[in-house]
């Protein structure tokens, strides 16, 4: 094993809400090969990966938890986007955030108290995000803004990849986009499921920043270029910021 990848510390980069961010889920690569999706990430230039985190209970589908988080934070520098689907996220937020998660997201439709979770997991060292389903409405999300690092729209119903994406939620990413506008907030807005090069445009021009792309990503026969084509749909430069 190359000693560098074993030494490697958590990425602490996050850029100003605005700037786009892609953030490739691994769910979507091969399970038994999570190390190598994530070289496939950081060489094709982009700095984030998405982690979906599935209990079988409030989505229904499994995937893999925090010993997996662990072993792979060793492995890289990537910002690990850990994005939790569970009934219970007050009971496992820090255990993810020990495996050296970087942003843990939570959702506003189970019971539990989402405001202390969200104070929690940033005592812990993590950014914070709070995430609502398609058909949530945008309004429950209000209450919590002054308090996160991030909010994530999901634009697929979720629990799986490679689902259409919901054009119903754009008016929604307006909405947030001017609420952040108007109150000044410096929460990034992230958009899930169904992202690929021609949803982000509308995405991105209702205000999305931060863009999560599974199926896309590694279905592209070529991520590096696809990477350099998704930068030029959303108008940025992932590598250089620029
Ligand atoms: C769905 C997950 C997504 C998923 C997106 O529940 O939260 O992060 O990986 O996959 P695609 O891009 O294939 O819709
Ligand atoms: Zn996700």
């Amino acid at each position: 094993m190359n000693a560098n990848l074993q030494s490697a510390t958590k990425d602490d980069s996050f850029a100003p809400a605005g700037s786009p961010i892609l953030a490739p889920s691994i769910l979507a690569g091969n399970h038994a090969m999570l190390g190598d999706s994530l070289r496939t990430i950081e060489s094709a230039g982009a700095k984030w990966v998405h982690l979906d985190i599935m209990d079988g209970h409030f989505v229904p589908n499994l995937t893999f938890g925090p010993q997996t988080i662990a072993d792979l934070r060793s492995r890289t520098h990537l910002f690990f986007d850990v994005h939790l689907m569970l009934s219970n996220p007050h009971q496992h937020a820090q255990s993810f955030a020990k495996a050296g998660a970087d942003l843990v997201s939570i959702h506003l439709e189970p019971e539990y108290p989402v405001m202390d979770t969200l104070a929690a997991i940033r005592s812990w060292g993590c950014k914070n995000g709070i995430v609502i389903n398609p058909d949530t409405p945008v309004d429950e999300l209000f209450p919590f803004v002054e308090y996160v690092d991030m909010v994530l729209l999901m634009t697929v119903q979720p629990g799986f990849g490679g689902q259409s994406f919901r054009h119903d939620v754009l008016p929604k990413i307006q909405r947030i986009r001017r609420m952040r506008d108007q109150l000044k907030l410096p929460f990034r807005i992230e958009i899930d499921g169904g992202v690929d090069m021609n949803t982000c445009v509308p995405a991105r021009e209702a205000g999305a920043d931060t863009f999560v792309a599974g199926s896309a990503f590694f279905k592209a026969t070529d991520p590096d270029k696809w990477v350099r084509d998704f930068e030029r749909r959303v108008g940025t430069s992932f590598t250089t910021g620029a």
